[in-house]
């Protein structure tokens, strides 16, 4: 959507912060034992408590209130009786809905002991995410993001997975402007305008290129287990270039 008001914002930003505030206190919540349906009912009880609707659960009948995606598992992990074990890469995507307004957040989180390899990955995503938001004021290309974020990820020696693109949100999950590439792409030709509210989220790896589905029609996997980390931000571009609304 392209916001038109003050009060659209301000409805963006309430569920901006919902969102923030839940990914938040699920990734504090992660440690060795938790299974990710009791992770999950975590985030439901979070959304529920602000009156808040679980965006995929909305959206696309997806079974749970939030994505909880392990190791291998990059995206849209399916809640269930996995349990959390040291060492591993949790991905927690949390998007909802309020008032007909929605907004979509994500992060990886690893559990101690963490490797140091798979903290860099961590602290490089982020700065990939970060990378791909300094682009954004209205009048730029789109694809500056996504060319900025693989010239950070080369320089790093990192993959990213190019078929898991960013989009537009706030009247819906998912939507116009779709398929916004977080990697190179000649093709891409639209522009970045002034009250547009999108995701950057790239998903920076150690060595996959791609997701595929996995057999229960919902989770993506990498095509290759390397260690894979998204973050995720819901912003609108302003005058004064990008305000992010999922921020605690
Ligand atoms: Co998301
Ligand atoms: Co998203």
């Amino acid at each position: 959507m392209t916001i038109s008001s003050e009060k659209e914002l301000e409805a963006l930003r309430r569920i901006g912060r919902i969102v923030a505030a839940v990914l938040r206190d699920m990734g504090a919540a992660l440690e060795p034992g938790i299974t990710t349906r009791e992770l999950d009912e975590i985030g439901r009880a979070g959304l529920e408590a602000q009156g808040a609707r679980s965006a995929p659960e909305l959206a696309y009948g997806f079974p749970g209130a939030t994505c909880i995606s392990v190791n291998r598992e990059i995206a849209h992990g399916v809640p269930g009786e996995r349990r959390i074990a040291a060492g591993d890469l949790v991905n927690i995507d949390v998007s909802a809905e309020l008032d007909g307004f929605f907004a979509d957040t994500g992060a990886s989180f690893a559990v101690p002991p963490v490797a140091p390899r798979i903290g860099k990955l961590c602290r490089d995503g982020k700065r990939a995410m970060w990378e791909g938001i300094g682009a954004v004021k209205p009048g730029a290309r789109l694809a500056a993001i996504g060319e900025r974020i693989e010239r950070f990820a080369e320089k790093g020696g990192y993959t990213l997975v190019r078929n898991l693109a960013s989009h537009g949100v706030g009247r819906s999950l998912h939507e116009d402007p779709e398929s916004i590439p977080t990697w190179r792409d000649a093709s891409e030709r639209r522009r970045l305008h002034e009250g547009l509210v999108f995701t950057i989220e790239p998903f920076l790896s150690c060595g996959a290129s791609f997701a595929e589905e996995a057999e229960d029609g919902w989770t993506l996997l990498a095509d290759r287990p390397a260690p894979t980390v998204q973050y995720e931000h819901s912003m609108v571009v302003t005058r004064n270039g990008p305000l992010i609304l999922t921020m605690v």
